[in-house]
């Protein structure tokens, strides 16, 4: 799969669904939230830019009165997002060839969409480009120096149909080490951001880790189903661990260059 302009309607509600059904999905959801909304600067005037909004989660979950515009390739999570929010500005485009003018946003977000980016490099120059002078851009991207990134890398390569292939024997086509389910899905490091974010002119003034209670571990293992089902209050219970220790730990180094997901801020000056 990739995403496309043409994301169908069930891969768009799949991924919507995914934040809200299960407890797994609830933290995942509430932790990267929070990393992302506790470094924003929002008020009444500010002019928020979503770049790669997808359905709206952080859209619906972070504006109240002040304007703000999202902006994805699909057309269907567009649509889910206006739905959502019933106000704004929704526009399709790419953000490596973002359709503003220059110095636009205060407050710029980009969640979970670098890693489908080609020209990550290019895109971080659009967001900077179209951010304000002083203004803020925050991007929230999957770690590669993880297990998850090594994790997925396996299942990308030629290897994974060799090592799939008991795994496969025993439970059929979504065995945890079948094909990975994205095409393209290049993960970044910190330090690799924050030279993104150097070569686009903006000063990193805030690196943060996130999700450390390995959400993926539960989501692909078989881990998550069996324990909601049969300990869901010990789930809860270790997710809600993880989230106090998040709170402490998230910009203590080396916590930050490890956790599963990474939060950069910079701002243009
Ligand atoms: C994993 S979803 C994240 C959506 C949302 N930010 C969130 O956290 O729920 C990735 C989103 O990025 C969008 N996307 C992927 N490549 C893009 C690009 N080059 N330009 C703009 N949006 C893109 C996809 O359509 C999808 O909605």
């Amino acid at each position: 799969m990739s995403w496309t302009k043409d994301t169908s309607e069930q891969d768009a509600v799949a991924y919507k669904t995914s934040f809200t059904k299960s407890i797994v999905g609830k933290y995942t959801d509430s932790s990267e939230q929070c990393s992302v909304v506790t470094s924003m600067r929002l008020n009444k005037n500010t002019f928020l830019l979503d770049a790669g909004c997808g359905a709206g989660r952080y859209l619906a979950n972070t504006v109240t009165d002040q304007p703000f515009v999202g902006l994805d390739l699909s057309l269907e999570m567009l649509r889910m997002a206006r739905e959502e929010l019933k106000r704004g500005l929704f526009v399709v485009g790419e953000l490596e060839h973002l359709p503003f003018k220059d110095n636009v946003f205060d407050e710029i977000i980009c969640v979970r969409v670098l890693q489908h980016i080609k020209n990550q490099e290019q895109a971080i120059r659009e967001l900077s480009r179209v951010c304000k002078m002083n203004g803020d851009v925050i991007v929230l991207c999957l770690n590669s120096w993880t297990f998850h990134c090594l994790y997925k890398n396996i299942r990308m390569s030629k290897l994974s149909k060799v090592i799939n292939y008991p795994f496969k024997l025993l439970l059929g086509d979504k065995a945890m080490f079948s094909k990975w389910s994205f095409d393209y899905d290049n993960y970044c490091s910190l330090p690799e951001v924050c030279r993104l974010f150097d070569k686009a002119g903006l000063v990193v003034i805030e690196k943060k880790g996130g999700t450390i209670g390995s959400p993926w571990i539960f989501n692909y293992f078989y881990l998550g189903r069996f324990s909601e089902k049969f300990v869901p209050a010990i789930l809860r219970y270790y997710f809600k661990i993880c989230t106090f220790v998040e709170n402490r730990l998230a910009s203590v180094f080396p916590f930050n260059y490890i956790m599963d997901k990474i939060i950069v801020k910079g701002v243009k000056l």
